[in-house]
């Protein structure tokens, strides 16, 4: 059965634009109004200028919310290639939990849309800072 969060996921990964690490990957995210917003890593020629595909779909739902729920993520797909999960880097996990929750699940799959790690936002960023601990300064 065809998954819409996945088939945007792998849609966004034949868009990337990774032409130094060869390395390409989609992100898929689903917003508690139900809009889904996908996008894909973007490389450069002054690497550390790269962005990833989560940082995309992120920029994507941020852009085109209206509501509070349009830019809070409900859950969030990755897409890589190989037989390891893509597991969202350190920045980008710190950049999914700036609209998530905790328990918002994050399911890493391959080219072919195979789940290969389902885990939630809190087991791939314990302990972690969020907009909460400013509230408290
Ligand atoms: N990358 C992503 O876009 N998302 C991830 O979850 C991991 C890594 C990208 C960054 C870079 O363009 C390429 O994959 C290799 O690191």
């Amino acid at each position: 059965m065809s998954d819409p969060l996945v088939e945007a996921a792998l849609a966004a990964r034949a868009r990337s634009y990774a032409p130094y690490s060869r390395f390409a990957v989609g992100a898929a995210l689903r917003t508690e109004d139900g809009a889904l917003h996908a996008g894909c890593n973007v490389e450069n020629a002054a690497y550390p200028e790269g962005t990833c595909a989560e940082a995309g779909a992120i920029a994507a739902m941020v852009m085109a919310a209206t509501t509070p729920g349009g830019r809070r993520i409900a859950e969030l797909v990755v897409a890589g290639g190989g037989a390891m999960p893509c597991t969202p880097c350190g920045g980008c996990r710190q950049k999914i939990r700036e609209f998530a929750a905790p328990a918002t699940p994050i399911r890493m799959v391959d080219g072919a849309g195979r789940e290969l790690l389902r885990l939630t936002l809190a087991e791939l960023l314990p302990h972690s800072f969020g907009p909460d601990h400013l509230a408290e300064g």
